[in-house]
Parts: structure tokens; sequence; C-alpha cells
């Protein structure tokens, strides 16, 4: 241990309090020792450090920092450099309002695109996102502070993602759910993790001895800190033991009681408690160091003008017929659509910032050069159809040249804890596309949402760009792309079905009751359409440039893989070039392809660059559930270059030597995952392929209800209080979608209806403890007059004790002044 010295000063109540936060966003400080606080903030794309009133939800406003784009945006960079360069920016903002800890970035795979919380996600791709994260993490850490990536593991949906458990096999587990968070912890460095909420395969990530000792600490040897979500936390001592140090946040001391007292009952030993302090202090002194340099500003502009370049390279092009974009010099356009004048830039929920600074399209044009008519709504955000709406844009884009139609999800549609209820625009703004494509054949879509869509209107238009949520300047950066100033190089980090049903989860997302079964298995994403033949309207990887490239001249060796790109065209531009992977071999299932490398280049026109990838230890493994060790199988694989997973340039075969592991599966068992069928499987294939009986996946409504059931279930209470409190959460919410409060509506699902009953203790930071939450669930569970006398007898115990902690804090304070003096 680094600090044994400093440990064995302690006391145990002093060891203890380090495992819990202070208050919302601090962990515990000792000053008699020096050890100070650290101050833990969101988020992914901008601090959201709050000065005064704390929420994890985004409700109250942070200090002013920048909004960079959010990581589904960024992803489609594939600009590994550009994360580093995030990285660091976001590190030096953290570093000026004095942050120790950036909640970020979040790296959860997309399993489905539906999950509220996609936009904050890079990718359907663990590769990608893997490496996305290794290059946020060292430009964050290398200003001194820690990174932190969340949500530790298999966190995919929203929907009651505190009681949630997901069901999973192993393999799957291992090469997709995991891979991205083994690169950010063996690649990146990442001094912290923070677990997820939800259950895996049965326990609590938190507590689950498999994910955190035997994968996390075992196998990756991560040395850093274990943080958990925000109220996440089950039971404190089963977290303890599986290596998590820091709860978050503050239970008003209750759950230290509960360190001490398994302690002192030698249910664990003190040298558990030690290593975590060790690993917790190590965390404290290492990220405060920066503090004591001199402090500085950080540059509003410069910053501003980061964003803006990290929103340029994200930028999109999905569609250019007739090459209508970029606009030629003097076209006339009309801008129509409320996205051009109320840019949607961010997400909801817990990683909202407060920017520097807002770009506006209207506001932007003068500068871009481009020739406006003027501008129409065209729809409201939050409204239904408005023929008036409609009536005006039509007039303006008939003397257009060019409508440039702004349009997109709205705030409350992609947010945190809570999913998309379809995969659609809103219908209002298709009746727009359908009414103006009437009176003008040349539109140009320009989307600002932070998920896939479906885009059965998309024939009625030109040409398609797809911000995602590009941030505090997005806006800006939108305009040089259409204008020509920057040529477009994004390409999709996730593939665009052409239908929600055509997804293969579309039978088990999201879980609504206990469980939720990945019966999919390892075929998410292109893996699952590449493999399966499924049409898809954009396939993973695509993107468009105004300008055109040429693949050549390839070579496969045992390194890697070189080849040459041409410019073709006119411009310079960027590329993206992909390498994908496919075993030959039959005996183990595999998808078609995956991603297991890929370069950004700038190309100059008329210039031709060779090009290398090179292999590593992830682009023929596979991991092996008989050995339960990554393996190798032997056989000739097909390598693969391309500019999507649908367009390979260039492919060769290498045969590699195997690890000589026993194949792991029967093939008749479970056809559909060697075919890549997947989307129905049967209960019994699934269960050959998680080695198990697929547990219970419904509520067992004759239980009483526990800690780690959710208001949600007081609709079969056996409380009448609670069954009409359920009916009374739900009209409220019912009430306030009705008049359009949809934000609002959105609070109620997020923090109360999808809470577990341990959920009001463990986010009241004291104010409620747990026995007064066993007086609430005797109410729910129908002795209503027993509940609350217990609940009021508990309160006023524990308000008594907090009497008696206060006076004997405050003749500790006085002796030690006297003895001062
Ligand atoms: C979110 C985390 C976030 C935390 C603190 C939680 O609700 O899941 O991503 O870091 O709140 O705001």
């Amino acid at each position: 241990m680094k600090y044994r010295r400093l440990i064995e000063k302690m006391t145990l109540e002093e060891k203890a309090s380090l495992m819990s936060g202070k208050d919302f966003w601090q962990s515990m400080d000792i000053q008699r020792l020096g050890i100070n606080s650290m101050f833990l903030s969101d988020g992914p794309h901008g601090i959201r450090k709050q000065a005064a009133a704390a929420d994890h939800l985004g409700l109250n406003p942070s200090v002013p920092s920048t909004c960079f784009p959010t990581a589904a945006t960024i992803a489609n960079s594939w600009n590994e450099e550009l994360g580093e360069k995030i990285g660091g920016f976001l590190g030096e903002e953290a570093v000026s309002l004095k942050v120790n800890v950036l909640l970020g970035p979040g790296i959860n795979m997309k399993r489905n695109p539906l999950c509220g919380r996609n936009f904050e996600y890079f990718s359907e791709d663990p590769y990608l996102a893997g490496k996305m994260a290794v290059n946020y993490i060292k430009g964050i850490q290398s200003k001194g502070i820690s990174a932190c990536v969340k949500h530790f593991a298999v966190n995919n949906q929203e929907e009651r993602r505190m009681a949630i458990d997901t069901i999973v096999d192993e393999r799957t587990l291992r090469e997709i759910y995991l891979t991205a968070f083994e690169m950010a912890v063996k690649e990146g460095g990442t001094k912290t993790i923070m677990s997820s909420y939800n259950m895996l395969n049965g326990i609590y990530t938190n507590e689950n001895l498999h994910l955190m000792r035997e994968i996390l600490r075992d196998e990756w040897c991560y040395q850093g800190v274990v943080v958990t979500d925000w109220g996440g936390s089950n039971d404190r001592v089963a977290g303890l033991i599986a290596g998590n140090e820091l709860e978050m946040p503050t239970t008003g001391e209750e759950t230290n009681i509960d360190i001490i007292n398994s302690i002192k009952n030698g249910k664990i030993k003190e040298e558990l408690l030690d290593e975590s302090v060790d690993r917790i202090l190590d965390l404290i002194f290492t990220t405060e160091e920066v503090f004591k340099q001199s402090y500085h500003d950080f540059d509003i502009d410069k910053h501003h003008r980061m964003a803006q370049f990290a929103s340029e390279e994200s930028i999109v092009l999905l569609k250019n017929e007739s090459n209508i974009l970029p606009l030629k010099t003097g076209t006339k356009v009309a801008i129509i659509g409320d996205f051009a004048k109320n840019p949607r830039y961010q997400g909801a929920g817990s990683s909202v910032v407060n920017p520097t600074k807002l770009d506006n399209t209207l506001e932007c044009l003068d500068e871009s050069g481009i020739v406006s008519l003027g501008y129409a709504a065209g729809f409201k955000r939050y409204g239904k159809k408005s023929s008036k709406l409609i009536r005006e844009a039509c007039e303006l884009a008939k003397g257009a040249d060019v409508v440039l139609l702004y349009l997109g999800l709205d705030e409350a549609t992609e947010a945190e804890g809570l999913e998309r209820q379809d995969m659609k625009l809103p219908q209002n703004q298709i009746d727009l596309i359908e009414e103006i494509s009437k009176v003008n054949s040349n539109i140009v879509a320009i989307l600002s949402c932070g998920s896939v869509v479906e885009m059965p209107w998309i024939y009625k238009v030109k040409g398609l760009l797809h911000g995602y949520l590009g941030g505090q300047a997005g806006a800006r950066a939108m305009l040089r792309i259409i204008s020509g100033d920057v040529n477009p190089s994004g390409k999709l980090a996730e593939t665009y079905p052409i239908s929600y049903e055509d997804t293969p989860s579309f039978n088990n997302f999201p879980g609504k009751e206990v469980t939720v079964e990945y019966r999919e298995g390892i075929y998410i994403g292109y893996r699952y359409y590449d493999t399966a033949d499924i049409e898809v309207l954009f396939p993973f990887g695509y993107g468009l440039s105004y300008t055109k490239f040429e693949y050549s001249d390839m070579k496969v060796n045992q390194y890697g893989v070189t080849f040459k790109i041409t410019n073709t065209g006119k411009i310079s531009g960027k590329e993206i070039a992909q390498l994908y992977v496919g075993c030959k071999s039959k005996n183990i299932f595999r998808p078609q392809k995956e991603l297991k490398g890929f370069i950004k280049i700038f190309i100059n026109e008329g210039e031709t660059k060779k090009v290398t990838i090179p292999f590593d230890d992830k682009t023929f493994r596979y991991f092996n559930v008989k050995t339960n060790k990554w393996e190798v199988e032997e056989a000739d694989y097909e390598i693969m270059v391309g500019t999507s997973s649908r367009d390979i340039k260039l492919n060769d075969n290498i045969f590699i030597e195997g690890t000589g592991a026993p194949l792991p599966y029967d093939k008749h068992k479970i056809p559909s995952y060697f075919s890549g069928k997947v989307k129905n499987v049967s209960t019994d294939e699934f269960e050959a392929l998680i080695i198990r009986r697929v547990p219970e996946a419904k509520w067992d409504r004759s239980k009483p209800l526990g800690y780690n059931d959710t208001v949600a279930q007081c609709q079969y209470a056996k409380g009448v209080v609670a069954r009409f409190a359920f009916k009374l959460i739900s009209f409220a919410y019912w009430f306030l979608r009705k008049i359009g409060k949809r934000k609002t509506a959105n609070i109620i699902m997020m923090s109360i209806y999808h809470m577990p009953f341990r959920g009001i203790s463990r986010m009241t930071g004291g104010v409620i403890n747990m026995p007064m939450v066993d007086g609430i669930l005797m109410m729910v569970n129908g002795r209503f007059f027993k509940g609350l006398n217990y609940f009021l007898k508990q309160r006023s115990k524990m308000l008594k004790e907090i009497k008696i902690k206060s006076a004997r804090t405050v003749e500790k304070i006085s002796t030690e002044a006297a003895k001062e003096r």
C-alpha cells in the first residue's frame, strides 16, 4: 500500500467515512490528516459544476462551461486525435473549476436505437467506442485530473435502470459490452470507473464479484477507484467487498456504520477497507496536485472555436443528389424550421451543460456568405401540426433556389432516465417536408438528433446533413459545411435501419419488469444487419464527401494491412478508411465482419497516400466460454478495407495460427446464432447460449414489495394508499404530457416512477434513512398505520442521534480550541 503510514493514523470511523460522499458532489475530507475532499462533476461533453442546488438530472443550472458536441456526435468524426484534444480542453476547464474527477466519457454500447441516453454514448461498435474513449481519457488526464468512464456495465436501457437485471451470455458480455471498458482501463489508463445502476445476471454490477474482481481487478489489473452511480449503492458492504471505493452521493454516514459494523463483527477484514482507502487517497492526492499550481481561467473563445471544429469534423453528409451541396455562390435560400432559430445542441439529464455561448443559424448566416430570403418556423417544436406555419413556410420556399430545412428531435424526447417511444421524427415535421416538397424540390434537410431516426421521407429531399447534437458552436459549423468552407468528413458510428422493427433487439427492449434478455447475443448493430443480410437505410461507417476517393494496392501481412487512397476529386478532403475482419471457418459463430481498425486521413485533390492499419490484440480474438479466455481460432480470415461496413473496396485472405482451444459450441443447439438470424431466438436456444435457465422475467405480484422494487410496482401493492399514490403519479405524468409539459412529466418518470425504495434513502443525503424506508415499505405493503408509526419513531430516533452527534462535535471543537489556547 502506498499510504500505509497515513492509514495507520486513521481511526476505523475515519477510514469508513472516506468510502462515501460528504455531500452531493464531494468526497469526504479528514482535515486533521491533511486529506481534502475531491469534487466530482459531470460530464462527458462539458463541465456541469453545480455551485448551488445539486441534482443528478440536470435540473439546476451549473457554472458556465463549453458545451462540446456529445459523444454520439464526436464518434462520427472517427478522429482519435480530436478525441484527445477535446479531452484536453475538458480537462483544462475542469481544472479551472477545481474539479478532480470528470464524470465521463460514457461508453455503453448502443444496443437499441431507442435507448434514451444513446446521445451520450459513442457507438454500436466496441472498438470504435473504445478508441474514442481511450483518447478522451488521455486528454482529460493529461491535465492532472481523473476521467471516469461510465456506466460499468451493460447499462443499455434507461427504463427501470436502477433495478433491471440484464441477462447476457459471457461471450457477448466480453466481446460487445466490456471491450470498450477494457480498452479504457488498459490503453487509456482511466483512474476512475463508475459502476452502473443495473444488475448483471442477477447481481448489482457494483457488487458483482465476477465483473468487479475477476475481470476488472484480476484480469485487467485495474488499480484505480470505482465510484457508484449516484444513488446506485445497494448493499454498501457487498459493494466494498467487490472493490467499490466510493459511494455517491452522501448517505449521511448511514452506510459508514454498515462498514464499521461488518468489520467489528468479523464479516470483512479491516485490510480490505485499508486497500480501498489507499486507492481513494491516491486519487485525491494525485488529482489535487494541479490545483496547487497558479490558477488560470480557460479561454472562452478558444474553447468555443474548438467546439466548432469538433462539430465540423463530425457532421455527416448522408445524401447529395445532383450535388446540391455545397451551395453554389449566390444561391438564394429559404431557412425553414424551428431548429434554425433554437438550436438543439445537447441532450437532457445529468450531462446538461450551461454553455458559455450559443451559436444559432440565423445569427451566423451573414458571415457564411449564404444569401437568405428569410426564415419561417414551419412547425412548433412541442406542438401539433400548424397549417398556418406550414403555409408561411411554403410561401417562403416558393421563391427560393434551395430550401434549408432544419429538423430534429426535441429536448424531451432524448433524455436520461427514459427511452424514446419510437424512431420517428415528429409528425408535424414530416407533414412540413411533404408540403414544402410540393412547392420546391430542392430541399436540403439538416438534422439535429442524438440518435437514429427512420426516414420514409428521404425521397423528398435532395440533400441530407446530420449534425447530431453539435454542441454550442454546432450551428456555425453546419453553415460552413453547407457553404463549402468545410468539406464534410464524418461517417456514421451506428447503423440506420429502415424501420425500428428491423432492429435485432426489437422483441427484447426495453426490459419492462424484472429482466432484460440480450437474446440477440453478439449481433448488435451492423454485426446483425450484415450477417443476417438485412437491408438498411445507411450502413455503419457511411458518410459522403464533396470529393471522391479511390482505394488500391492492398497488401496484407501478419502485422497489418497497407493500401493506397487517391483523392480523385477537385478539392481536398478527409477520408475514413475502415478495416473489417471476418473469419472463414464456420466452427464458431461470428458476425460476418467486425471493425478492427480505422484511420482518418487528409488527402489533397489528385494526391495518393499510402496508409497502414496495424493489427492488434483484438484483431483475431474471440472469447471462448469453455476455456473462459480470449482465444484465436486457427483459420483463414478475410481482411476487408472499406468506406463503410457495406462498401468494401479491397479484400484479401490471411491464414492465422490459433491457440488450439476446444470448440465452445454445439452448433445444433444454437442454430440462430450460427445463421445470425437472431431476432426471434427461442427460450431453449437462449438457455443453451447462457448455459442456465432463463430467470423469471415477470414481477411476482404475490410478494410484498422490498428495497429493490420500484415505486412503479405500487400498482400491485397490498396497501390501498400505495395503489392510490401510484394512480396519482401516473395521472400527473399523463396530465403533464397532455398539457405539453413533457419535460416536467419526464422528471416524474426519472426521479419517482422508476426509483427503487432503497433509492429514497440513498438519494436524500441522510434525511430519510433505511429504517425509515422500512416504515414506508410497511405502509406500501398494507400495514399503513403500523408503518407510519414505525417511520415516525425511526425519524425521531435519527433526529435525536444527530443532536447528540452535533453536541459531541461542538464539545470536541471547543476542547481542541481550549488546548490550542
Ligand atoms: C447518471 C450519471 C451521472 C450521475 C451524476 C446519474 O444519474 O447516470 O451518468 O454522472 O447521475 O450526475
